[in-house]
Order: C-alpha cells, then structure tokens, then sequence
C-alpha cells in the first residue's frame, strides 16, 4: 500500500506527499480494430508510428501544420529557447477562421459545414453548409469590427448555450484575430463576470434564452449577474450583444439596456453581405481562452495558440476521430468546454466534415433520442463522455438496438470509464463494429494525450491506451524518478516533450503556468525542454503493453460529470455565507455522474446548525459557480477534522460521505469529532437511501488520498 516519505519528512509532509499507490485491477481484455473500419482508417498503415518517433521530434509534429493552409511558412519548427513558453511554427503566419471555413468553399461550398438539432424534437433542424457558415461568419465579424471596434487580440467573452450561433460568433472572432473567451452556458452569471474580469473583457455576447428539458430557460438574466460581478472586479461591461433563441421573439425578464444591450438579429441588418478580410496573424498569437478550475479560487484561463492549437486539433482529429470530409460526425458534448471547442468546432471544421450539433439533454424526451438523431442524421462517429453513457445505459439499455445507425469510430472522453460500461458502449452503442477510442486530455493540454490509433492499435477496457502520436507520456513519483511500466504503482503523469496543442500560459499568469504544471518536477534553471516535463495533474498507472490507466486528479478538482469544479471555487462560494466559518468540499461516487460535491461546514460561534443556513450554501454555490455544482448535500457539522497544524482533513470526511474507510486519524488534532460526523452523516444518508454500492478498489484509493495536495 502507501509507500511513506523518506528521511526526515514530518508527518504532516507525507499526508501531503502521497501518490504512489499500489494499485491492482484485473487486465481487462483486448479488441482488435474492426476490420471494415481499419480498411479505411487515416492512420492505417503502422508506419506512422515510426513517423512519430521519439527521434523524429519535433519535426515530426510538421505532418499537423501541413494539414493547415497558411499565409506564411513558418521559420522555425519550435522555439524552445525560453522554457516553459515553448512556440511552435514561428514565422508562419494564418487565419484560424479561413483554415475553417474559406478554403472549403471551393469544393465544399455546398456541403453541411454544421448541422444543428434542436431540444424539441419537433422543431426544425439547421443545415449550415460551408458557403451558409462564411456568410454568417462575414456579418457578424463586419458587426464585431464596426460596430463594437475590435482589435486583434482584444478579448471578446462569450455565454452562450449549445446554438449555432456559438461558432459563428467563435469563428468571427478568429477571422479578426479577436481572442474569444466561452463561458459554459450552464455556469452563473458570477462566474461568467469574474472571468471577463480576468481577460479584461468589456463585451458579452449572450443569447436570451435557449431549450433544457423541453422549456425554455431565460439566459439573459445572467448576463445582469455578469455585468455586476465584473464591476466588482474592476471591469466596466461596454456591449452586450444578445443573440435570440426564436428569431424576432424575446424570453427573458432582463431588460434590454438601452445604450449597453442591444439585439444582434437588428444590428445584423447593417452587415448583410459584407466581406471581412481574414487577419493574418502570427502563429503563437493567442485564438482563445478557455477558462478551468484549479488549486486555488481564481479561474485559470488556459490560453491556446492559433497555430500550434489548430494544427494539433487538426491532426488528432484526422488520426484518432477517422475523420473524413464526407462523414458525419457527432460530438455530443458543449461547445462551453474545451473538448467542444476542439473537437465539434475546431478540428472538424478545419478537415471539412459535416459537424452535428444538438441543443439539449441527452434523454430529452426520451433515451432513444440520441439514436434517432443518428438514424436521421447518418452520423458515422459518435463521441460522448462515459457519464452520458452511464445515463443512457441506465434509462434506455435497449434503446440502440431498436435504431438504424452505424457508427465506425465512437470516442469517450472527460472520466475514466468502467470497464463495464465501457463494453455496453462497444456491444449495444457500437453493435461491435466501431472503434472505440477512449481519449484522455484536459483543458491545458489542446487536444488529446493518450488513446488508441482506432484502426491500428487494440482496445482494452478501462485504459485509454498508449501515448498519442509524438507525446511522450512518462509517469513520475514524488521524487521525480519515472515509475516503470508494468510495476503496477501509480503515480502523476507527465508529458516529457514540448506538443503543440499545449496552452501557451495561464493568462496574465505566467508564474502560475509554472507553479502549477512545472515547479514540482522542473529544473527552473535550464533551458533545455527536456527538464521541463508538463505534469497533468492526474494519477496514473502504465501497464506492460504501454497502456495507460487514468485514475482522476491528484490536485484539488473534482470531476462531476466529466465537469471539473475547483474545491477551492467550491469552498470559497460557501465562506460567502455570512454564518460560515469554515467549508471543505469532497467528492462522492455516484452511478451516472461519476461524481457528485458534498460539502461539509461549520458556522461561526453565534450561530446555529439549521437547514436553512445548509440552503444558503447550496445556493450560494450556484449563484457563484453555476447549477452543475448544487451538491448533492451540505453538512453542518460542529467541527472539521484537522490535524494540529489547522489542515482540515478531506479524506476523513470523503471517507464518511462515502461510506469508506477514513484511514489513520491519529494525526489529527481532534479525532474525536470523526466518530460524532460519521453518526450525523452517516445516518442522514441512510436514512436517505443514499448509502453507495461498494466502490472499486480504484475508487477507495481515490478517497483514500483525497485532499493530500491541499494548501
Ligand atoms: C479527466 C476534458 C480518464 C482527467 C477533456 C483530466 C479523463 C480531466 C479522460 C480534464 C479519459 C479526461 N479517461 N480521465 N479519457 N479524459 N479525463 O480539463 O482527470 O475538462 O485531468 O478536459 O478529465 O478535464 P477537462
């Protein structure tokens, strides 16, 4: 079990210092490459492998950007003389939104650029080929220019919900050289506000209101939130620009504020027709931020590069989602989250396939949706997160079969997936004759790191494969020594190399960007890039044949539904509460969502244990952050369990909520409240029916540890 610190660490430094676990899981068994599938595969030749090499970096990253239609070549393959702010194809020079969109025109003109599905299964469904797409692309970039005074590089914030409009205001942007920063639809007001705060941001652009459930939900209101946060925080909010859901109808209770809001369909008048000349612009310039939580409260804006990004959304898209021109494929995800961004508009958009979009929840009105979009549709790759998978296997186990669709590739992505769920997803989902590509990455990281080649490379349940093509993948332990594959120890995994989807820093924080991915295992003082590896911030094992098992964050995130929340975000949102002294979020299993927040608070002396002051911190958190946060429960508890140093404990209370072992509390300063929680708790969730199933052995380790970076 856990290895302990060596020599002279305190005891308080190894609770700290604990990620190298013995893990042990059954081998899950293999599944070649459908055969059909590898016939036709973009990578189905082994030599590619070879290509890639280790010994071939960084040119061998060249095959990405000659994916890419560029103004400019490029001088230089990668500067990296100035670690950790590695550059890619300087000298070269593009358009983000041409690659995209433009150079499409010629044979693809009339082809579906977008296809667009409504909530309400009713209502019609958009086609919005690439010639439909330039023009809207056109207006509204001639709008964001003329009307609002755009500059290259100035940051336009966006909260938009899953609407073509979305990556039509994404792509005029880049037609401007314009950095857009998306805010996830589902997120609060406040949250949106803090981050325009943060990019320096003076112009939303928003929708009234948009489809969830089957009702119409007003969006608008938020943007007032927004408005108020940002001030808060410095940041005068110049435009809001408001697209509608219905054309010409409007849903919301916020009124239009003369001067400051104004209705995009009514401006659009001005702009019909007209052109915009593309930028052209430097290849490490800035194309967006993409805004993720982390270890403390203040949001990260991960800032992606226009030329180093496309080219390597470009790539993975063509080698790993099999994308072709001519398939139809379908991202069941939000474009508010990176891997929208990269893989619904981006990479698909940028290899001149049909990218579907749809509006709402997966089992609206029921959990054969999903299927007869696909029948209708002919979607041919299918990619979704195992917490959807999850849902849909639950209320409709026997839904797929019942539709006629095929797919050849389906990707999951966002969590590690269960073994078991993973084979209903290739038997029922798949029919057994698509490829599965289990794709882990995150925000930072611009596209995928580790899967499976889906025509060369066998599946296994539960792992996401070997490296990507040109990453190098290494897992290290607290010391910095690489853990060898196939010793069963887990530890934090790493990317050795320089890649070119990596965010370019944290914006406006570049000290962050180190302190976060490299000061635990960098020599700061070199500059070489190979003392520089990027640590991801998730636990992982390496098994014989190279492939990789993801466990979650070693950091202070929580993964609900493939959603990362900060717990700091978390913790700080329940200390506005004025009657609250102290706040600890943990995470706790659940059967669809993977994970679910509770929160454990105690109230200052004065005040009293009540519902009500529970409530509040409910609501507080999804004023703050958004309603994907509501936990699930929030324990008023008369005292946090703490070591002597102050330190609350969290994987003494994720071991309560989770009915599992707390481990050794014979640190702390006062264990006797860890019996008294467990009672309270314990008993409440009993009593609620909310008692877990038993949880995996991976699952234990995880609440085991939980916590142990924090502070
Ligand atoms: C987790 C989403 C296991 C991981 C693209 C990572 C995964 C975090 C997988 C990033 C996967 C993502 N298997 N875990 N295939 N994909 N994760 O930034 O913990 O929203 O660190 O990016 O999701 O989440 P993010």
């Amino acid at each position: 079990m856990a290895e302990t610190a060596q020599g002279a660490a305190t005891q308080e430094e190894k609770e700290y210092s604990e990620a190298q676990i013995a893990v042990h899981w059954k081998e899950e068994e293999y599944y070649p490459p459908p055969e059909e599938m590898a016939k036709q595969a973009n990578a189905g030749d082994k030599a590619i492998l070879e290509r890639f090499a280790p010994e071939r970096f960084p040119d061998c990253f060249n095959d990405y950007a000659e994916m890419l239609t560029w103004d400019k070549p490029w001088d230089t393959v990668l500067d990296a003389s100035d670690p950790p702010f590695f550059k890619w194809w300087v000298g070269g020079r593009l358009n983000a939104c041409t690659n995209c969109v433009d150079r499409h025109l010629e044979s693809r003109g009339d082809r579906n650029a977008l296809i667009w599905v409504p909530e309400l299964e009713d209502d019609e469904t958009q086609e919005i080929t690439y010639a439909d797409l330039h023009r809207r692309v056109n207006e509204f970039a001639a709008l964001l220019r003329d009307f609002c005074k755009v500059e290259p590089q100035d940051r336009v914030t966006f909260h938009l919900p899953m609407v073509p409009e979305l990556p039509v205001s994404m792509l005029a942007c880049a037609r401007l050289g314009v950095i857009h920063s998306e805010v996830f639809g589902g997120f609060s007001g406040t949250a949106c506000g803090q981050r325009m705060a943060d990019a320096k941001s003076s112009i939303l652009v928003t929708m009234d209101s948009y489809y969830r459930s089957g009702k119409l939900i007003d969006h608008k209101a938020k943007a007032d939130e927004a408005i108020e946060a940002a001030r808060k925080d410095g940041i005068e909010v110049d435009k809001v620009l408001v697209w509608r859901r219905i054309p010409g109808e409007y849903h919301s209770e916020s009124e239009m504020v003369q001067g400051r809001d104004f209705f995009i369909d009514e401006l659009l008048g001005d702009y019909r027709g007209q052109d915009v000349e593309p930028e052209s612009m430097a290849a490490e310039d800035t194309l967006f931020l993409m805004y993720t939580s982390g270890t403390t409260g203040r949001p990260k804006g991960a800032q992606h590069t226009i030329g180093g990004y496309l080219a390597y959304v470009t790539g993975t898209s063509k080698y790993y989602q099999d994308i072709h021109p001519d398939d139809v494929y379908w991202c069941f995800a939000d474009i508010g989250w990176i891997t929208g961004h990269s893989y619904i508009v981006y990479g698909p958009l940028a290899l001149g396939t049909t990218s579907v979009m749809y509006e709402g929840l997966p089992t609206y009105p029921d959990a054969g949706r999903p299927w007869r979009i696909a029948e209708k549709l002919g979607v041919d790759i299918f990619h979704t997160a195992p917490t959807t998978i999850r849902m849909l296997r639950k209320v409709g186990p026997d839904e797929p079969e019942k539709y006629d669709y095929h797919f050849k590739t389906m990707t999951t992505v966002g969590e590690p997936i269960e073994p078991d769920v993973w084979r209903w997803y290739y038997k029922v989902v798949g029919k057994e004759r698509a490829a599965i590509t289990d794709t882990w990455w995150m925000t930072e990281t611009g596209g995928f790191l580790g899967s499976t080649l889906p025509g060369l490379q066998p599946m296994k349940p539960g792992s996401c494969g070997p490296a990507c093509l040109g990453i190098q993948l290494v897992i290290l332990d607290e010391d910095g020594n690489e853990i060898p594959k196939g010793t069963g120890k887990a530890g934090r995994i790493c990317v050795r190399n320089p890649w070119p989807g990596r965010m370019l820093t944290v914006w406006g924080q570049d000290d962050r960007f180190i302190d976060t991915y490299y000061a635990k295992y960098s020599d700061q003082n070199s500059k070489e890039w190979g003392d520089w590896p990027f640590m991801c911030g998730d636990g992982a094992v390496q098994a014989d044949d190279g492939y990789f098992r993801i466990l979650g964050r070693i950091d202070d995130v929580i993964n609900v539904a493939g959603h990362r929340l900060g717990t700091k975000e978390l913790e700080s949102a329940a200390i506005e509460v004025d009657e609250i002294a102290e706040a600890a979020a943990v995470p706790v299993v659940d059967e669809t969502r993977g994970k679910i927040v509770e929160m454990y608070v105690s109230v200052k002396p004065g005040h009293e244990a009540s519902d009500e002051v529970a409530q509040k911190v409910s609501q507080q958190i999804v004023k703050d952050i958004g309603a994907i946060a509501r936990p699930k429960n929030v324990w008023v508890v008369p005292d946090m369990p703490k070591t002597r140093s102050g330190k609350i404990m969290r994987r003494v209370i994720a071991g309560i909520s989770n009915f599992a072992d707390v481990g050794d509390t014979s640190t702390l300063a006062n264990p006797e409240v860890v019996d008294e929680i467990r009672e309270q708790v314990q008993s409440a969730k009993r009593e609620k029916g909310e008692v877990p199933q038993d949880l995996s052995a991976k699952e234990k380790e995880e609440i085991a540890t939980y916590g142990e970076s924090s502070e």
